[in-house]
């Protein structure tokens, strides 16, 4: 049985805002980032193309060691978060287990009694209609808005959230028209907006950052499952891989992780 780092993979840069989450909410254990920088964004690629960058990117982490691996990226959990943990896993890595952030997401969302939930994410997320499918699994009754807003990536990793507030403005009308009374911000880069948001959205209106309602779901889960968590070493470190390292993503990166870390730069099989 592999001991090791729980592995987070994300698209680009924006999982390193979950990964600095994770580890305030387990200072103790060791990670591995995994940011596919190469083929970053995935929003508007095919199924076909995410699944494949996604697996090679899960059998990195694996042959790594990690017993557990987040896919903190939404598009890549709504598109091959079902079909790794049913058709790749027990057949490949019978003794590892891969995690997105939908289903929690959601989980969090409803505890906290929302009813009119709103959604903004990446082309892919949203057009995959898998929170749609996923909420209807969890409660039938409740309502779901959704909407792409694939600017917000590019303004994000351009240094263009100065620019974002008539976009915002603008995108989330028809949210607003449904009368939402939460919003999920379905994209690891969208707790950037959070102070923009805060600013345009109406009072009443919950802001549902993954950052903010993943990480006690982890703690939770690592709790559930002794079998895995008793596999996490245990000695605060971190590891960043990307497949592309530049002077600017490493400049992103350590700005989003708000710590000095170096980038390694690896190949995906
Ligand atoms: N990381 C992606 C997500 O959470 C957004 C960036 C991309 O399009 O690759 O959906």
């Amino acid at each position: 049985m592999s001991k090791g780092p729980i592995g987070i993979f994300d698209s680009g840069l924006g999982g390193l805002v979950m990964t600095k989450a994770f580890r305030a909410a387990l200072p103790n254990a060791d990670f591995l980032y995994l940011g596919d920088t190469l083929h970053v964004p995935y929003g508007p690629r095919s199924a076909s193309a995410i699944l494949d960058f996604t697996t090679r990117a899960i059998e990195q982490l694996f042959e790594e060691g990690c017993p557990l691996v987040i896919i903190a990226c939404n598009t890549a959990s709504a598109n091959a978060l079902r079909r790794l943990q049913q058709d790749y896993l027990p057949h490949h890595y019978p003794d590892r287990r891969v995690l997105g952030v939908i289903v929690p997401t959601l989980e969090a969302t409803i505890q906290t009694g929302h009813t009119r939930i709103g959604l903004i994410g990446t082309s892919f997320t949203i057009h995959s209609n898998t929170y749609k499918e996923e909420l209807r699994k969890v409660n039938p009754a409740i309502e779901l808005s959704s909407l792409a807003t694939p600017l917000l990536v590019p303004l994000a990793e351009n240094d263009g959230i100065k620019y974002a507030k008539p976009v915002l403005e603008d995108y989330l009308k028809p949210l607003l028209k449904d009368r939402i009374d939460s919003l999920i911000l379905g994209c690891t880069h969208y707790p950037l907006f959070r102070s923009l948001l805060e600013e345009i959205l109406p009072a009443g209106v919950d802001i549902i950052g993954q950052d903010i309602v993943v990480p006690p779901k982890l703690i939770d889960y690592l709790e559930r499952h002794p079998e895995i968590s008793e596999r996490v070493t245990q000695s605060g470190k971190l590891r960043a891989q990307l497949t592309d390292v530049t002077a600017t993503y490493s400049k992103i990166g350590k700005q989003l992780l708000g710590e000095n870390i170096e980038f390694e730069k690896i190949s995906l099989k």
